[in-house]
């Protein structure tokens, strides 16, 4: 590939990644500003909503970025996982996860795991296929989202009687720049790994939007009846 051409594929690339990052954020922007007021749920649905996250994340984040770690092609991609990864088994993020369910009086039931068993097993499945552009992009929502959901998760658990709030202090912060290097990632990985046409980039995020919907507005009264 000539440079000239080389360059005009990764103006390209950089182009569809800002759109695709505009997308994006406009979703994670619609989902944030519709949540409810946590002091307008009763106890019994905000331990709900704190329980089923923490039954998703605790045990999935680490296995899906490492899913869409083995499914990249380039450098720049996997050096951005694995930093990501390294932080997460550093600091044992899945820990500071349980801590936080555990002192809201919200550590999942098998009722709150089987209820998002479902939504969650469709995202494993898709990661399973190892599509590296489609899984970056799920994973740079997904750290984007978190990152906004955590004043609200924060606040369930508070409104929970909770003050153990390191894993929504960590998370309200640090993944900012996780989502920007994965972003840039994903740039990367277009370019060097372009997608057949007509592939749907937001798979991924459409699957974990699902999810979180789960998540969030799951009513366990209605599903029983
Ligand atoms: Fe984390």
């Amino acid at each position: 590939m000539s440079t000239l051409v080389s360059q005009h594929e990764s103006v390209k690339a950089a182009t569809s990644i800002t759109s695709l990052q505009e997308t994006i954020n406009s979703v994670i922007e619609e989902m944030i500003k519709t949540l409810p007021n946590p002091k307008q749920l009763t106890s019994s649905e905000r331990r709900g909503i704190v329980a089923r996250y923490s039954s998703v994340l605790e045990g999935n984040f680490i296995y899906w970025m490492t899913a869409a770690l083995i499914a990249v092609k380039s450098e720049e991609a996997r050096e951005e996982l694995v930093e990501n990864l390294h932080e997460e088994v550093k600091d044992a993020h899945p820990d500071m996860m349980r801590r936080f369910a555990i002192a809201a009086h919200a550590f999942p039931t098998d009722s709150d795991a089987l209820s998002v068993h479902d939504d969650l097993t469709k995202m494993r499945k898709f990661l399973g296929r190892l599509s590296p552009v489609q899984s970056l992009a799920a994973m740079a929502f997904f750290e984007g989202f978190i990152q906004r959901f955590m004043p609200f998760l924060a606040g369930l658990a508070a409104e929970e009687g909770s003050t153990e709030m390191e894993y929504t202090d960590v998370h309200g912060v640090c993944d900012i720049a996780h989502t920007e290097g994965l972003y840039r990632a994903l740039a990367t990985e277009i370019s060097v790994n372009p997608v057949q046409p007509g592939t749907d980039l937001l798979e991924g995020v459409s699957l974990l939007r699902t999810l979180i919907d789960r998540i969030v507005y799951y009513k366990p009264e209605v599903a029983a009846a």
